[in-house]
């Protein structure tokens, strides 16, 4: 595998130029197949030997990139090795390439491949906390909380598969003023029947009747402090009224992640902290980080001078915490309870600032371990619609995705031989969306696009899965002609060779995603992948090849395909044998 040469490599560098070889395996990349005009495999740009201190700083670079490739030698598995403009490159031996990369583990161990690799040594192991998805009870579920979900979902995904012990938590805005209304006003316009036969919908109804009336009538305004006064003293009643509203939303939105194969460990919420953000804001007071603005409210100073310049309010005028004041205290707890290593929030971008603001808090409490807490943000998605309308609620975006994978689906034969094709209409059209969402920078905003991310051709998920299926029918096909050992000298047309050389990239693709959390590199490698599998298909057709032709053929069709697979699930996407 990649590692494999990476090191013969190293090896080679370390033994010229009489250092560790160690040092030379971050600086060595695998060439992309889609940039270069090259034949080499693996590249070393001379300027990072120069940045780290192995060459001399100073003198002509090409000269120096000249002078290091010609001591070293070719070997029986370094084929070639040559320099151009600042930048040596190897070969690798062709016959060695192909068996390596294609060298069966056999069973399980072939969805290791790639983890295993050294690169990730010089990452963080241990216990990761990433909070995601995170609705509020009664609210819309709206385009920044499916993203949320998907983004969480991939980084947990990502950051166990590189060996991390993760923690899925769903902080739920499960508090607040807006239970004061609902719960004022579910004695007026809720229906205990309803509420049984569709929860969420039901809620998120009597919840908008409320507001409506709320802003005519002074009385259902006070009926909601009063009502939420009753909440904050635990009042029995009005306490079992709120519970059955979040037990109810908790359980239908775990139906709803399950349909997108998404779990979590922990449903915590903003209730949870009630009482713990009263001791966050006397711990405040009494290491003398509690300031009363003039407006009588309690906040923090943020600004390094000391002149109030910036604040961060934690406690309002009339002695009640706010969502910032919450999140302290949820930090706290889930420390201790938790003790992870780093804690990663996702949310919309318009939310960094009351992240910052988070983290300075808690760093100024003397809380050091903030300094590995991060906020990844996301940029905005425009236009999510279905074609009644305003999406209102998960579940929506999932029925028009996969009644519109139903629709493109039913003109293919295969369709009318499944099993079960909605199933499979569900898992494709929640790639569809995946793919979409994860293609560009997660910091762009972009337009929401039902046709364009259905599209069977394009870069889509569709695309990805249809690759997937294909590749898994093809196995099917030649059940039984598949064998462990194959001939790799009977591989080594360069569709294969691309396709491997594509292979080489995928730790390194992974080690570029868990550095900077974005899944772009990922979902990108993927879609090249699957575009070398089509051309593959037409290259290296399997049947009416000689029996041994046709095994070596399979075995890289496999591969590809269980690359494929596993990326795909690290994206969160669940890949179709069937389509
Ligand atoms: N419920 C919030 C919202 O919908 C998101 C929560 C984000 N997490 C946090 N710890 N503040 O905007």
């Amino acid at each position: 595998m990649a590692c494999f040469f990476r090191r013969r490599i190293a090896a080679k560098l370390g033994r010229t130029l009489q250092q560790s070889e160690d040092a030379f395996i971050p600086a060595l990349s695998a060439v992309s197949v889609f940039k270069k005009q090259k034949t080499a495999d693996f590249k070393l740009p001379i300027s990072t030997l120069r940045t780290n201190g192995i060459l001399p700083s100073s003198g002509d670079i090409q000269l120096q990139t000249e002078n290091l490739a010609s001591q070293l030698n070719q070997d029986s598995v370094l084929e070639d090795i040559s320099a151009d403009r600042g930048v040596i490159y190897f070969t690798v031996n062709r016959k060695l390439l192909v068996q390596k990369m294609l060298e069966p583990f056999g069973g399980q161990e072939d969805e290791r491949f790639g983890l295993n690799s050294e690169l990730f040594n010089t990452l963080k192991r241990g216990t990761t906390l990433v909070e995601y998805s995170s609705p509020n009870i009664a609210k819309k579920f709206h385009a920044g909380h499916l993203r949320s979900t998907f983004i969480g979902n991939f980084i947990a995904n990502l950051k166990r598969s590189l060996g991390n012990n993760v923690i899925r938590m769903n902080y739920l805005g499960d508090w607040g003023m807006q239970f004061g209304l609902l719960g004022a006003g579910f004695g007026q316009f809720g229906c205990q029947e309803k509420l049984k036969q569709n929860p969420l919908q039901h809620l998120f109804e009597v919840y908008v009747q409320v507001n409506k009336e709320a802003e005519r009538s002074e009385d259902m305004k006070q009926a909601a402090r009063d009502f939420f006064r009753q909440l904050e003293q635990r009042d029995s009643q009005a306490m079992s009224l709120w519970q059955q509203f979040r037990e109810i939303t908790v359980h239908e939105y775990q139906h709803v992640y399950k349909r997108l194969g998404i779990h979590f460990d922990v449903y915590s919420g903003e209730s949870d902290h009630q009482d713990q953000a009263q001791e966050v804001v006397q711990q405040l007071q009494s290491q003398g980080l509690l300031k009363t603005s003039e407006k009588g409210t309690g906040v923090v100073d943020l600004c390094p001078d000391g002149d109030m310049s910036s604040v961060c309010t934690v406690l309002r005028s009339d002695g009640t915490t706010l969502y910032i004041t919450r999140d302290v205290a949820a930090a706290i707890d889930r420390k201790q309870k938790y003790h992870f290593d780093e804690m990663i929030y996702v949310t919309d971008k318009s939310q960094a600032n009351h992240f910052h603001q988070l983290f300075q808090i808690l760093l100024s409490m003397g809380h050091s371990w903030a300094e590995r807490c991060q906020h990844v943000p996301f940029g905005l998605v425009q236009g999510m619609k279905t074609r009644t309308g305003e999406v209102v609620f998960l579940e929506d975006v999932l029925n028009e995705a996969r009644t519109r994978m139903l629709d493109n689906m039913s003109q293919s034969k295969t369709t009318k031989e499944m099993e079960n094709p909605e199933d499979t209409a569900e898992k494709v059209g929640i790639s569809a969306l995946i793919v979409q969402d994860f293609k560009g920078p997660l910091l762009s905003d972009y337009k929401f696009d039902w046709d364009r991310m259905l599209q069977a051709q394009g870069d889509t998920g569709v695309f990805l899965q249809y690759t997937h299926a294909r590749l898994c029918s093809l196995i099917r096909r030649n059940e039984g002609i598949e064998a462990a050992a194959f001939d790799p000298s009977l591989l080594l047309e360069q569709t294969t060779i691309t396709i491997l050389q594509h292979l080489l990239r995928y730790d390194e693709v992974l080690y570029q995603s868990a550095q900077d959390l974005q899944p772009k590199h990922l979902v990108n490698f993927l879609l090249k992948l699957c575009h070398l599998i089509a051309s593959a298909h037409r290259q290296l057709p399997v049947k009416g090849s000689p029996r041994d032709v046709a095994q070596a053929r399979l075995r890289l069709f496999s591969r590809a395909c269980s690359v494929l697979a596993n990326g795909m699930r690290i994206l969160g996407i669940t890949p179709v044998d069937k389509m």
